[in-house]
């Protein structure tokens, strides 16, 4: 090859490569802004399951005293919820979105797998403060019995993929939030819980469809709540 022809391929590789790293920057990690980013995800249709089908494991068959892959295997219990009380509070939820105008994008349940009774909803909203995005979980339900241990566990897919998973101890989950700003304090008492918590969507996440599992488990490995988000960015 002459100098001049090598420099030339030189130049071109150079280009392409220059080229390659600013498409997949921009791919990957330019999100849209906000009210795009609502518009996005208010295309998407209400009745779906937030991604919970995505999420549905085949259960291991497990020796004897062994857990399963983050306490999955407590959801197999009766259901003990009739089936007008499943439709009521499918009803209840999407006539709250429909009523505020709210974006959804996930469900709270009362259990992770089968015919599942709805305690909450998740929505995406602005915070108008500074203009970020915030996932906001409204949950209301009747705790049966006090909680004084349990695990959280959330896992999260992106484009589809296994990107993170992970469980906590439930007592130690709010640890380093101060007593009053904590959903929660250890024990949980029997009753009526009702809750609106806001989650900032962090500003560096790359663009992308997001999927989240999230669920707790009590002490005696009952299922409490289970969660399903889907949005994209
Ligand atoms: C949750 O329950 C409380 C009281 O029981 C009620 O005031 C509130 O409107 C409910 N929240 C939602 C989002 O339904
Ligand atoms: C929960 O604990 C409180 C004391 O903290 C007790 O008075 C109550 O009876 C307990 N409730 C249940 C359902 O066990
Ligand atoms: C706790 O809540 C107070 C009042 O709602 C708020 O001003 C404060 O910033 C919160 N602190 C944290 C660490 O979230």
């Amino acid at each position: 090859m002459s100098p001049l022809a090598l420099r030339v391929t030189k130049l071109v590789i150079f280009a392409i490569i220059t080229a390659s790293v600013a498409i997949i920057y921009l791919k990957l990690f330019k999100r849209p802004p906000v009210d795009v980013l609502m518009k996005m995800n208010k295309k998407s249709k209400f009745n779906h399951d937030f991604g919970a089908e995505s999420f549905r494991t085949v259960h291991p068959v497990l020796e004897e005293n062994e857990k399963g892959p983050l306490d999955e295997l407590s959801d197999t219990e009766e259901n003990d919820v009739s089936e007008d009380d499943i439709e009521d509070s499918d009803t209840y939820w999407r006539q709250f979105i429909e009523k505020n105008h709210f974006i959804p994008i996930g469900g709270v349940y009362n259990k992770c797998e089968g015919t599942k009774l709805q305690l909450g909803s998740v929505i995406l909203i602005e915070n108008k403060e500074d203009g970020s995005l915030l996932a906001r979980t409204f949950v209301n339900f009747t705790l049966h019995d006090n909680v004084t241990s349990g695990t959280f566990s959330i896992k999260v897919k992106y484009n589809s993929k296994d990107l993170f998973e992970y469980s906590w101890e439930l007592c130690e989950l709010e640890d380093d939030i101060p007593e009053v700003n904590r959903t929660f304090t250890c024990p949980i008492q029997a009753g009526k819980f009702s809750k609106v918590k806001d989650k900032t969507i962090p500003g560096y996440l790359p663009a992308g469809r997001y999927q989240t599992k999230a669920w707790i488990v009590d002490e005696h490995k009952k299922t409490l709540l289970c969660g399903y988000s889907d949005f994209s960015l």
